[in-house]
């Protein structure tokens, strides 16, 4: 039997089937039972001496729990009961914008929790196919097409899969202009993406959940909690988004969906990278001014991300996590020139 690293006492050492099997008696049927089993575990388990076992497993007490969940795991099998964290097995998630950057990191996190990802972009080839799973299915379609429900329901069916989860993350970037200056229809275009979108799928898809329950997740940005200046349209389609979450939350908790949202700060990627270094002002504003100092990757998305779509998060509805590095909470830029650290 190979050691398992989760034993709490490298003195147990390979033994620790026969100790998590007497604590497992200790905590199932009392003391009488792990004596009365001493005799078969012997047997079973060739251990020389099994009083001296038992006695080391009552050393233990404070693991009981734990240790009876050991012997069970390596009686069945590798982690037959343990609980893996943001586990999305068997769940089939749909997520806009999946093709590159958050939305790929969130594809990959998803993936390796075990669930199923359907990837909605315009743009598929953006999906590297050296890095892309079996277990990830494309669809190009751009989210403002009012017949990309139908496409989802069509898609689904062919799969035989079910709706779990829809992260809504497509987002059209640009700033939407400044309010004195942006013609309507950068305005409208802006929400059509980030807003309107995310109300047509996100109705899509409490009508697949309504019988199972689910989880929606919204990405929307620092940008839809604070004022930044000359971006209308995004600041306002990614705030309207956060009331969106809160409303669908109310709407639908009584059915067992879920709605929440994360809100990135900046994120460096190809695209944000040449914004970030170019721009020695918003360096400033947006790194200097960070607790943290620091932008974010996409990978520090993904998981708050994961954490919302999955069982972890089973009471949490209708609520906005920020991951920005503590941005949003407290801008200080620090008083010193730029660039003198
Ligand atoms: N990058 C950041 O700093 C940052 C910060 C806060 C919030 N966000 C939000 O996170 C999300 C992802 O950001 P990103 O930086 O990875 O974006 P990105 O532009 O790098 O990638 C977006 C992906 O969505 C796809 N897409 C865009 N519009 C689409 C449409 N109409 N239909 C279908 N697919 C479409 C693109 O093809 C692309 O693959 C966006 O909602 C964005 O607003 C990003």
């Amino acid at each position: 039997m190979s050691h398992n690293p989760a034993c709490p006492s490298a003195a147990l050492g390979d033994r620790c089937l026969f100790v998590s099997a007497a604590a497992l008696s200790v905590s199932s049927r009392g003391f009488p039972a792990l004596y009365a089993e001493k005799s078969r575990l012997s047997a079973d388990h060739n251990v020389t001496s099994p009083h001296s076992a038992i006695r080391r497993a009552l050393s233990y007490r404070a693991d009981i729990a734990r240790l009876g969940l050991l012997v069970v795991e390596q009686a069945f099998g590798e982690a037959t009961l343990s609980h893996e964290f943001g586990s999305l097995k068997g769940r089939t998630a749909v997520i806009t914008g999946g093709a590159q950057n958050l939305g790929w990191a969130i594809v990959e996190s998803f993936c390796s929790a075990g669930g199923c990802a359907i990837v909605v972009d315009r743009d598929t080839s953006k999906i590297n196919p050296a890095n892309s799973a079996e277990a990830i299915l494309t669809l190009e379609a751009d989210v403002t097409d009012p017949t990309l429900p139908d496409r989802l329901d069509a898609l689904l069916r062919d799969a035989g899969r079910s709706l779990d989860i829809l992260v809504n993350n497509a987002g059209l970037g640009r700033d939407g202009g400044h309010a004195l200056t942006a013609s309507e229809d950068e305005f409208r275009t802006c929400l059509d993406v980030n807003l309107v979108a995310v109300f047509r799928l996100s109705r899509w898809a409490v009508s697949k959940m309504m019988t199972r329950g689910g989880s929606i997740v919204n990405v929307s940005s620092v940008y839809g909690e604070v004022g930044v200046p000359g971006m209308c349209g995004y600041s306002t389609s990614k705030s309207a988004v956060l009331g969106l979450t809160r409303q669908m939350a109310t709407d639908f908790g009584p059915n067992g969906i879920r709605v929440n949202a994360v809100a990135p700060g900046v994120i460096e990627h190809g695209r944000t990278a040449e914004h970030i270094y170019a721009d020695a002002w918003y360096r400033h504003v947006m790194i200097d001014g960070a607790p943290m100092r620091r932008t974010g990757k996409p990978e520090d998305i993904a998981p708050a991300v994961r954490f919302l779509a999955s069982d972890e998060s089973s009471f949490i509805t209708g609520q906005v996590l920020t991951v920005d590095g503590g941005w949003a909470m407290g801008r200080f830029p620090r008083e010193y020139p730029i660039g003198e650290i």
